[in-house]
């Protein structure tokens, strides 16, 4: 059964769409059978995968409000391995069109149910609002994976999101540890980013991410060719931090998500 994760911040630009893109890169060059749900109706992820958002009949929101299965949306990546369930604009509708249905949040964990057995993990892109469609992606997922950037209002919003987070557990019993928070546009070189960084590692201890991704303009250039950092420029120093950062989810999610061990892990 595919583990499914989340990636999830409410605030914007925090790089959460790079690590969803990257991280299931690096996932499938491991020869994992990953699949990328872009559930923004922004879309980045879709056209960060070179996928045409534009030239398509269908998307997730097809999904989230019909009979539409997830398989029949399976648009194949350049990378091997990853496939990607494209995002489109319509997906801001699905917020309103979804907010009278019984079954509301939990739309998108049915339609994942019938897919589990296809991939080894199941990646979500979270859209930078705790609305209907991040609550259906935490309320999918096994587990969630917080970017957070390192600047000067770094926590500011976390509390909001730890609420959320914990008023799923309670309404849906339901686990969703804390996967890992991953600290992003890390840049060493400035007393800023160091302060951030340590202030991230007082408040969440354990859960934060040995890895740190530095920022880096490859990063930011690859979406435009509609690469991964991995085939984009497979030396840069953003490639390997998300080579190591596929080890280190590896291994956390071996432990954290081991049945015995679920509920010991939660903030
Ligand atoms: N490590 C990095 N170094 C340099 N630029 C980065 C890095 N990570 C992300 N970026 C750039 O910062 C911007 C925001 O990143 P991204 O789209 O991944 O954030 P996001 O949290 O998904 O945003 P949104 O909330 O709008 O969905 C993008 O232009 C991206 O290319
Ligand atoms: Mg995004």
């Amino acid at each position: 059964m595919g583990k499914v994760i989340a990636v999830a911040n409410q605030k914007g630009g925090v790089g959460k769409t790079t690590t969803a893109i990257n991280l299931a890169a690096s996932l499938a060059a491991n020869e994992l059978r990953i699949l990328l749900i872009d559930l923004d109706p922004q879309g980045n992820a879709t056209t960060g995968l070179g996928v045409d958002k534009l030239g398509r009949e269908q998307s997730i929101y097809d999904a989230l409000i019909s009979d539409v299965s997830l398989e029949s949306l399976a648009q194949r990546t350049p990378c091997e391995g990853l496939i990607l369930i494209p995002s489109d604009r319509n997906l801001v509708a699905a917020n309103l069109e979804l907010v009278d249905a019984p079954d509301r949040e939990s739309r998108l964990r049915q339609k994942i149910a019938s897919i589990h057995g296809s991939y080894d993990y199941i990646l979500i892109d979270c859209p930078p609002a705790l609305d209907l469609l991040t609550l259906n992606a935490l309320v999918a997922a096994d587990a969630i994976l917080i970017p957070i950037q390192c600047e000067f209002f770094a926590l500011e919003g976390i509390s909001q999101l730890l609420d959320t987070i914990a008023r799923v557990r309670d309404s849906f019993s339901h686990d969703l540890p804390i996967l890992g928070v991953l600290l992003t546009m890390y840049d060493d070189r400035t007393n800023l980013t160091r302060q951030v960084a340590d202030d991230l590692r007082d408040f969440f201890q354990k859960q934060v991410f040995e890895t740190v991704i530095p920022r880096s303009i490859r990063l930011a250039e690859a979406p435009s060719h509609g690469l991964p950092i991995l085939l984009y420029d497979p030396r840069s120093k953003a490639a390997e931090a998300y080579i190591r950062l596929a080890k280190e989810f590896l291994t956390r999610e071996r432990v954290l998500l081991k049945p015995q061990t679920l509920s010991t892990n939660n903030v």
